[in-house]
């Protein structure tokens, strides 16, 4: 299946156009761009530039919203950590009545710390090692699902020894194409995940069998920023009929957990039909008997997040190329460099928002042509100082920053309605070699 159209081939959204299809971002004249009830560059002025901001309301609301389309069927939403790990988000989510879809010992850790309930969270994971599946059973956890026959073998043999019966699900690989970016689609069978369709009535015919773990259903998940519904009802038909099997069998199916994907917009496009996607979990799986559990991470919290940057130079002109350096960076917002992604910026001065356009390269400051954010982007002119906010940076933007070029970590801002905290405090440099040692062998 193609991918999206390569970013040159649309036209950029205008101001006013990101901002109309973003109800919790507005222009006001004296103010600059507000985020929810919060001047966006009041935050800049104290804790500076760059930095990451989220909307706690914007986060509530669409959880809401995907609980409201939800509501028909019987699923539970688990948020996807890796998405967005703050604990404070986390915190936010479980008070909203999400569990947790975790993916790694830090990440099940993170949830505890947010004040998720250990049953309420799910540990999904390709290669999970003993010590986190040893983690996960002793926390009791409420699933464990398995990527291979090969680690259900390990989970048995710990759980056992820990005298512990943990319930498992299978994660299968229903050989759907998701038809998104390459480096995310999980549900083809030449990709890693999962245990291949075939083999999956054997396996949890082993599982049904083993001491120390429980089968309890099917997992799946087919990708990610997923903006069609056709490969999720194709990829729960599979699964359906494979339910059915197990069933005739003879074994216990209750639960089947849909994964997450759901895409949004990340131009002035709607992003995923939530109620499309409801739709196809309720004619799937509401007469199957199953609980029905979803693993939303990007939807839930992506347009809900901005990173603040300022200009540090300008240089160029329209008839040669014009590049307007700024103080992020591709180890701050990754997305742009690793997947050509599209993110919208918008000027926080209505000033400036309101300036003749102009075509511009926005870039960072590291030694590396990918460090691009933008390229040819039509943008209202823009002096060295000005400040922007680089849009829909909620999910996968903070979670995949690294410290390359010894960058610090950005401090996070958590605005609710007109409050605001810093919630993460900017690294120091010496945080960043503080464990690091010279060895005493290199002499005086
Ligand atoms: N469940 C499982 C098992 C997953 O692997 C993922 C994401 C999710 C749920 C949540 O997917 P979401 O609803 O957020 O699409 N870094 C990439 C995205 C990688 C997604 C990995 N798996 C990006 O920036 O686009």
């Amino acid at each position: 299946m193609a991918h999206p159209a390569p970013v040159s081939d649309l036209p950029d959204p205008s101001v006013a156009e990101l901002l109309a299809a973003r109800p919790h971002l507005t222009m006001h004249a004296q103010d600059g761009l507000v985020l929810e009830g919060v001047p966006l560059k009041r935050i800049a002025d104290v804790v500076g530039t760059p930095a990451w901001v989220y909307g706690a309301g914007t986060m509530r609301a669409r959880l809401a919203q995907l609980q409201a389309a939800l509501a028909g069927t019987n699923a539970h939403l688990h948020y996807a950590v890796k998405a967005n790990d703050h604990i404070a988000v986390l915190n936010l989510m479980a008070r909203g009545g999400a569990g947790a879809d975790v993916t790694s010992e830090g990440e099940l850790r993170r949830a505890r710390a947010g004040g998720v309930a250990a049953q309420d969270i799910v540990f999904s994971g390709v290669g999970k090692t003993a010590r986190e599946i040893r983690l996960a059973i002793g926390e009791a956890i409420g699933q464990i699902n398995v990527e291979s026959a090969a680690e259900l073998e390990v989970i048995s043999a710990i759980a056992s020894s820990m005298g512990r019966t943990m319930k498992v699900a299978l994660r299968i690989n229903p050989d759907v194409d998701a038809g998104t970016h390459a480096k995310i689609t999980t549900g083809k069978a030449d990709n890693k995940f999962g245990i291949a369709y075939e083999d999956a009535q054997a396996v949890y015919a082993r599982a049904a069998e083993l001491p120390g773990v429980e089968p309890v259903g099917l997992a799946l998940h087919i990708g990610s920023q997923i903006l069609s519904i056709a490969p999720y009802r194709a990829a729960y038909a599979r699964t359906a009929d494979l339910v059915r099997s197990l069933r005739a069998a003879g074994h216990t199916v209750s639960r089947v957990d849909c994964g997450g994907g759901l895409g949004i917009g990340y131009r002035d496009d709607p992003g995923a039909p939530v109620e499309a996607f409801a739709g196809a979990v309720r004619a799937t799986f509401n007469n199957l008997g199953v609980q029905v559990m979803v693993e939303p991470g990007r939807w839930l919290v992506g347009p809900a997040g901005v990173l603040l940057a300022e200009v540090a130079i300008a240089k160029g002109t329209a008839e040669t190329r014009r590049f307007l350096v700024i103080d992020a960076a591709m180890n701050d917002l990754v997305r742009p460099a690793m997947y050509d992604a599209y993110h919208g910026i918008v000027p926080l001065s209505a000033a400036d928002a309101a300036a003749p356009t102009e075509l511009v390269d926005i870039v960072g400051p590291i030694c590396e042509s990918s460090d691009t954010f933008a390229r040819d982007r039509t943008l209202p002119r823009l002096a060295q100082g000005a400040r922007v906010a680089i849009l829909d940076a909620g999910a996968y933007g903070a979670v995949m920053s690294s410290t390359y070029n010894t960058r610090p970590l950005l401090p996070i801002v958590m605005v609710d309605g007109d409050q605001w905290a810093v919630v993460r405090d900017r690294q120091l440099h010496e945080e960043l070699w503080a464990g690091e040692r010279i060895p005493g062998f290199f002499g005086t």
